[in-house]
């Protein structure tokens, strides 16, 4: 019996050894935490359990049957996060590059399985030089097992997505199909092609940084929700990201410990200026309203014009879509509107209430706009929030202009909750674009154009730059004062815990996608 539990303790020493000290020793010089050091940082210390930690692949061509690594370049399995069962891989660059081969592919199926069949999160940490070459056809079927396993769990569980390595190929579509995508700046890179297939299809000169880098995708495509500094910055930002989800889609998330005393915030009275085409930054309306240092940020880098993230209000997760008049003065444009989009339906998903705060003069003009199709993108934000179901809730704290207006949870689109600052402008445009339109006869005929148009704009402004018209239609349920927000809020959201909403018998809505 002693050899048979001898064998085994070698086999599992072997197993953590992973490709050999060697390999581990280069991938440390390169700044990379292992896999299973990573597993370890993530869970709570002891909470890991291995499944599959004696798998072998299969491949028995290019001398590939001399060549075995237990586990085959992944580590999978189960633990907890701050107390919370989540589901783990964690792909091994010192076996094979990390690469995927059949039998890889099969341990993350399974873990896919229990996350789904038991309701827990999946944490995907990506480190992988793609398709095991060696292996063909096989590896292919296997990305494709995984893929159609995250759109099976999409919506069910949340999926979380550290990319700690390359990422390259169509192993780029696991990632793009989980909730949140977090890239480790100068360690790792996510491209379709790379760039060598670049330079020989469009002659462009592009390193894989440039490219594909955390960088690119937090600031020009979007594809990164959040770029962390090194692999305990992703890691930390994994279990903060988790703080605010619940285990499923049939659970709500934990309310945290919180006393409420006075809400009452001072400050909120201070951020928007007298002069409506100043800008402030939104960012200050939020962390007035939210509690103490619980605002985080997604996407913090890309479509800047529009604020995205979770916070907690008395201890509840929320999930905020802000406009940000500090940026393109707040408009909606494509970028914004698919950022927000996405953010509002994983909330919805995951029935996580929504804030929404208004300052929004429009729809960004331009051929640019137009021929990137701001009509399709607008609309998936209209979509988005107008078929969410979970608790919803709007403050205008200025400008809430034409369809805009209606897009931002404005109340026709199904919004619980309608407040407006008495700053709120609520109107089919500014109030100058509005009289040059309807006042145009007059203030052609007019002796002094300019006064003309001066004093029909006030009069303008003096109907519609304000929240009362609205108000009086119920279309805002209440003008409160800016340090009355975070009570209002705190209070409706607890009103609004136990919405329910029928929706009509349907196998799924056609976004416009
Ligand atoms: C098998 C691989 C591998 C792969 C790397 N290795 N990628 N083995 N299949 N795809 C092995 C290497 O042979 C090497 O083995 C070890 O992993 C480390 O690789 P290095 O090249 O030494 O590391 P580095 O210099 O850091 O470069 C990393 C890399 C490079 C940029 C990822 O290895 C690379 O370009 N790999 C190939 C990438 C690729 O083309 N993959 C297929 C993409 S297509 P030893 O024994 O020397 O340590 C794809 C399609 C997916 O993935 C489709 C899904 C639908």
């Amino acid at each position: 019996m002693k050899s048979k539990i001898e064998e085994l303790q070698h086999k599992i020493t072997e197993a953590k050894l992973g490709g050999g000290q060697k390999r581990i020793d280069r991938h440390h010089q390169k700044g990379k935490l292992t896999a299973r050091e990573r597993i370890d940082y993530l869970l709570d210390e002891g909470s890991f359990e291995e499944v599959g930690i004696l798998v072998t692949h299969r491949t028995t061509d290019f001398g590939m049957e001399n060549q075995q690594f237990y586990g085959d370049g992944v580590v999978t399995g189960y633990g907890t996060v701050n107390g919370r069962l989540v589901y783990v891989f964690a792909q091994d660059f010192t076996v094979f590059g990390g690469s995927l081969s059949e039998t890889h592919a099969e341990k993350i199926c399974k873990i896919m399985d229990l996350a789904v069949k038991v309701g827990a999160p999946l944490i995907g940490l990506n480190d992988s030089g793609g398709a095991r070459i060696q292996e063909g056809v096989r590896s292919l079927g296997g990305y494709a097992d995984i893929f159609y396993r995250n759109v099976q769990a999409s919506g069910v569980i949340p999926q979380i997505s550290a990319i700690m390595g390359p990422c390259a190929g169509g192993a780029v579509y696991s990632p793009a199909m989980t909730d949140f995508t977090i890239m480790v700046e100068n360690s790792s890179y996510m491209f379709v092609t790379g760039p060598n297939v670049v330079k020989t299809v469009t002659n462009e000169e592009v390193t894989s940084e440039e490219l594909g880098g955390a960088s690119a995708h937090s600031t020009k495509s979007g594809v990164t929700h959040l770029t962390a500094a090194n692999d305990v910055q992703c890691l930390e930002d994994i279990k903060t990201l988790l703080s605010y989800m619940p285990q499923n889609n049939q659970e709500t998330t934990e309310k945290l410990p919180f006393e409420l005393g006075d809400e009452f915030r001072e400050e909120l009275a201070n951020i928007v200026p007298d002069n409506a085409n100043k800008p402030y930054d939104m960012r200050a309306v939020i962390d007035g309203i939210a509690d103490t240092d619980s605002f985080f940020e997604i996407h913090k880098d890309y479509a800047d014009n529009i604020v995205v993230g979770f916070a907690r209000l008395g201890g509840r997760s929320v999930g905020i879509v802000a406009n940000q008049p500090m940026s393109l003065a707040g408009c909606l444009d494509v970028n914004s509107s698919k950022k927000a989009a996405r953010f509002t339906r994983f909330c919805d998903c995951f029935n996580i209430p929504l804030l929404v705060l208004v300052d929004v003069p429009g729809f960004l003009p331009g051929t640019d706009q137009e021929w990137n199709a701001i009509i399709t993108n607008g609309a998936k934000l209209l979509y988005a929030l107008s078929e969410a179901t979970v608790p919803r809730v709007s403050v205008i704290t200025r400008k809430a202009y034409g369809g805009a207006y209606d897009v931002m949870n404005s109340k026709h689109i199904g919004a619980d909750m309608n407040f407006a600052w008495p700053s709120a402008e609520i109107a089919v445009m500014g109030a100058k674009g509005a009289s040059e339109i309807i006042f145009k006869k007059e203030i052609a005929e007019a002796e002094d154009h300019e006064a003309k148009l001066a004093e029909k704009e006030a009069e303008y402004a003096d109907k519609f730059a304000n929240p009362y018209r609205a108000a009086a239609r119920g279309f805002i349920d209440e003008v409160i004062l800016p340090e009355e927000t975070r009570r209002k809020l705190i209070k409706a959201f607890a009103m609004l815990e136990g919405k329910k909403v029928e929706r009509p018998n349907r196998k799924h809505g056609n976004i416009p996608l």
